[in-house]
């Protein structure tokens, strides 16, 4: 190599000035990489030296003014160089990274005999909980869960139960209409049209179910949850339906809180009865969740009108029926004594955790 730089006198100046010029960057770079005391500055360093715009380019520039003889050899030259550099750059890295991980390791000791922090438990909701006992309860009294949608039909919300479009009767729920023809449920009395016209008679249905309405103050949530009972057979009567539900908040509320029937008037049943309870949170003195009457209503029943049947196919002479519509957030609130149905949707974590079991 040596002899070869030596033909001419000009191209060994050129060729020695470089050659110094690389071992200089090199032994710059040497040391530089060896007192490197971390690898995130090694990698700087190695930037600076070896990158696109290092030391080295600036040496590849002022080859362009060497011979066409002399241009591969000082190719080698910085090749050279370039290469032993990145070998050490490898293995100084290769050192710095361990004792960094050793000395994050030392750091971050893990002290095992620290306590824990507590995973909060979950627990089920008071609607879905109440929900779940009154359908095993009405299912150990023979009755089939069903469910349907909370976006329903017009049809089966209203005018299958008797309530024909632009009737009076419309304005006893306070509706959301979704268009023309759909309304968000507002009672789960659309499983009665739903049952009657899919299944056969005799039959004991019970829905529990989401619904919705217009309305919101200390007892009245826009949306609350119900459950439907409904039995048809060919020989019902108002006799069977107190003592269906006598026995059923019975076996809900215990045997101590009292029930009571008021006749009242829904246009699916005739006759219709309100059913009241006694209030839990006063034990029937009086308070301001029973508005000081000492009861509280727990929904609707009655016996289902023949217009009901009729509507859905089903002869009103061959088959009658009762149905009950309650609340289910009354229900637990005369269960728990709680006195303010909007609790149930706060999402208060302190209310809500009482009722985990
Ligand atoms: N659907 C009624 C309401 O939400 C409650 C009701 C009353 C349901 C009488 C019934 C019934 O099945 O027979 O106000």
């Amino acid at each position: 190599m040596t002899l070869y730089l030596r033909k001419t006198s000009k191209s060994l100046n050129i060729s020695l000035m470089l050659q110094a010029k690389i071992d200089s960057i090199r032994s710059e770079a040497e040391s530089a990489f060896q007192a490197a005391s971390t690898s995130r500055d090694l990698y700087e360093l190695k930037v600076k030296f070896l990158g696109k715009t290092g030391s080295f380019q600036a040496v590849m520039k002022e080859m362009a003014s060497l011979s066409v003889a002399e241009k591969p050899l000082a190719g080698k030259l910085v090749n050279e160089a370039k290469q032993a550099l990145e070998a050490l750059y490898q293995s100084c890295e290769s050192a710095l990274k361990t004792r960094e991980l050793e000395e994050k390791l030392k750091s971050e000791v893990l002290d095992l005999t620290l306590p824990g922090v507590p995973a909060g438990r979950g627990a089920q909701h008071p609607v879905s909980l109440v929900t779940e006992e009154i359908s095993m309860i009405l299912s150990r009294m023979g009755y089939s869960i069903r469910t349907g949608p909370l976006v329903e039909t017009d049809r089966n919300n209203f005018e299958g139960l008797n309530v024909p479009k632009d009737h009076p009767a419309r304005d006893m729920q306070d509706t959301f209409y979704i268009d023309e023809t759909h309304v968000l449920r507002t009672h789960t009395s659309p499983i009665q049209v739903r049952t009657f016209e899919n299944e056969k008679p005799p039959l004991r249905i019970a829905a529990p179910g989401s619904v919705f309405r217009s309305d919101s103050d200390v007892s009245h949530s826009p949306n609350f949850h119900q459950i439907e009972g409904i039995c048809v057979d060919r020989k019902v009567s108002m006799a069977e339906l107190k003592g269906t539900i006598t026995y059923f908040v019975g076996e809900f509320f215990g045997k101590g809180l009292k029930t009571r029937f008021r006749p009242s008037f829904f246009p699916f049943t005739e006759p219709s009865a309100e059913v009241d309870c006694q209030c839990a949170v006063c034990k029937g003195k009086g308070c301001r969740m029973c508005s000081d009457t000492g009861w509280v209503e727990i929904g609707g029943s009655g016996l289902i009108h023949p217009n009901v049947l009729s509507y859905s196919g089903l002869d009103p002479k061959e088959w009658q029926g009762f149905a009950f519509g309650f609340g289910i957030e009354r229900m637990a609130i005369i269960k728990y004594g709680i006195d303010d149905i909007r609790l149930f949707s706060e999402n208060n974590v302190r209310f809500l955790e009482q009722f985990s079991v």
